[in-house]
């Protein structure tokens, strides 16, 4: 296990559910941790919180279903971290409506792939060659165990997209100690997930943060279940 003091990194959408507390979880390992979410207001709380704590913490705000939001988020963080993030926890997700099979509609798959799949890939894609550069980096990608589910299906072929994403990077990765991993939290009672999930939003913890704290022989590529790892 790594230790990730003084570690710069960003969570996406980090506002609530699985986000929020990555974010604590982070910074009460000492990392220094930027905070996303579609705006400030809904990350200024948990900013105020981890900095009476004494934690570093920055914020960033854009929707992500938007190019243009993405490309500053992009360069915010370049700017407070001088272009050297350690993590990336692409954990920002939209689920679209449970709908009558075979009537998801074409903005719905194009907003689901936007967030989902588009956002955390350039991402990867803005910070990932930084990380190889130094030989250090963390990237864990937020999926989900959704199957069965063609009512869902934008939301479940993005999370596919983002599954395919992390196995075409491996041959890119080898042999670094630039790790990418996907995290699964379960079914889980936040805004996503709904009320009827049998998971507390707490006991995605210590589990989601197992991906960030491998050492480089654990590899990249693994898909790890945040629910194998809770403590009840
Ligand atoms: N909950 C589950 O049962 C479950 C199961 C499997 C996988 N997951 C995955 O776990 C991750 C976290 O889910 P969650 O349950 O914690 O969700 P959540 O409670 O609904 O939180 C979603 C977060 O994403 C942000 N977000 C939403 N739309 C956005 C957009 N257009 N642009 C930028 N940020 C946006 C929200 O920020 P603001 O609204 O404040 O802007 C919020 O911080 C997601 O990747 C999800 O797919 C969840």
């Amino acid at each position: 296990m790594i230790t990730i003091e003084n570690r710069w990194a960003l969570v996406t959408g980090a506002s609530r559910g699985v986000g929020f507390r990555v974010a604590q979880a982070l910074a009460s390992k000492g990392a220094k941790v930027i905070l996303h979410s579609r705006s400030k207001s809904g990350t200024a709380e948990l900013l105020q919180q981890l900095r009476l704590k004494g934690c570093t913490v920055e914020q960033v705000e854009g929707d992500l279903k938007d190019a243009k939001a993405l490309d500053s988020v992009i360069e915010d963080v370049k700017k407070i971290t001088d272009g050297k993030l350690d993590i990336l926890y692409n954990n920002a997700a939209i689920m679209t409506t449970y709908r009558d099979i075979y009537t998801v509609t074409v903005d719905e798959y194009q907003s689901s792939f936007m967030v989902n799949c588009v956002a955390p890939a350039k991402l990867c894609d803005a910070f990932v060659p930084g990380m190889l550069e130094r030989n250090f980096g963390r990237i864990v990608n937020v999926t989900s165990g959704i199957s069965d589910q063609p009512q869902l299906m934008a939301y479940s072929c993005s999370k596919a997209a983002l599954d395919r994403y992390v196995r075409d990077m491996l041959p890119t990765l080898a042999d670094s100690d630039v790790l990418m991993n996907l995290m699964d939290p379960g079914w889980l009672r936040t805004d996503l997930g709904g009320e009827k999930a049998p998971n507390d939003p707490d006991s995605v913890l210590p589990g989601a943060l197992v991906p960030v704290l491998l050492d480089q022989k654990e590899g990249s590529g693994q898909l790890y279940c945040a629910q194998d790892y809770r403590v009840d």
